[in-house]
């Protein structure tokens, strides 16, 4: 798997927080910030060969969009797909929550495009819109697949936070009761920290981001996340570094969830792995 370079991920932080800006401080659900998210986004994918698409729902009486992106060729019946979701709250631009996560499975489909990966399985890309308002977006997304389109889902992998800037390294519990955490996909992303050398923990993330839409529907899902509202202990500060008794995200869901919000270093280790992870699971 390629290494993932942090400032092309960062430079796309930058954009979203441009559009942000441009768009009165947020890119969330409704605002026309997060339709400018979106456009953004697929002018990339496009420009490097993916067939796009556009999903509409209606969510609160505003229009929600959900890009879908297809990598071409792989085996059509056995499907990886990555997903974060691309709104923000209202109160700020979402850079941690949830540019990090849209931005490095951006990056990492376009280093398939460029390192010319052709994996045997079939690769697609979800960022999903109204997530902060109850996984909306990706809900609408598997309650339009037919019971076919949906077995043929093999693996789904949600990123949502991954450069928390007092970062934690979690890794979502592929066995904490909900109907479809998977074990081995689990695993496989904690071998990607092992491969870098770094140390995580597994969260049970229940039912908070978008990857609850997949296990619901009994796709085996996983994923990574750096932490959020909580605390750092110090028995994690000592494994990891930062500040103990300190959130992960003292920012979270806040107007400085900015550029500034931002562990370079959890943000690089993050989309490493999801690049070994995608490069092992769908070869
Ligand atoms: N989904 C939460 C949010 O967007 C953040 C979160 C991500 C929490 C992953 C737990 C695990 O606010
Ligand atoms: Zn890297
Ligand atoms: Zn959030
Ligand atoms: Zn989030």
């Amino acid at each position: 798997a390629p290494n993932i370079s942090v400032a092309n991920v960062q430079a796309h932080l930058n954009q979203f927080q441009s559009i942000a800006r441009a768009n009165g401080g947020n890119r969330a659900h409704g605002r026309p910030g997060y339709l400018a998210s979106v456009n953004w986004v697929k002018s990339k994918l496009d420009a490097a060969g993916f067939t796009t698409r556009v999903q509409s729902f209606t969510y609160g009486g505003a229009t929600g969009y959900n890009l879908i992106a297809d990598y071409p060729g792989g085996d059509a019946n056995n499907v990886i797909m990555l997903g974060g979701h691309l709104d923000s709250v209202t109160a700020g631009p979402g850079i941690n929550d949830n540019g990090t996560g849209s931005a490095s499975i951006l990056e990492v489909a376009l280093q398939m495009k460029a390192t010319n990966f052709q994996p045997t399985k079939h690769v697609r890309f979800g960022w999903w819109g109204a997530e902060e308002l109850g996984l909306r977006g990706s809900t609408a997304y598997v309650n339009s697949l037919s019971t076919t389109e949906k077995s043929r889902i093999k693996a789904y992998l949600n990123f949502d936070m991954t450069g928390s800037p007092n970062p934690g390294y979690f890794v979502y519990n592929g066995a904490d009761g909900q109907p479809t955490g998977s074990v081995a996909l689990q695993q496989r992303l904690q071998a990607g920290f092992t491969s870098l050398g770094v140390q995580t923990e597994l969260t049970n993330v229940g039912g908070r981001s978008d990857h609850a839409a997949f296990a619901r529907a009994n796709i085996p899902t996983g994923g990574t996340f750096t932490g959020a509202e909580q605390t750092k202990t110090s028995a994690q500060a000592a494994k990891w570094g930062g500040t103990a008794g300190q959130a992960f995200d003292r920012c979270y869901h806040r107007s400085c969830d900015t550029t500034s919000n931002i562990n370079a270093t959890a943000l690089d280790r993050n989309a490493d792995v999801i690049a070994y992870a995608l490069w092992a699971t769908a070869s």
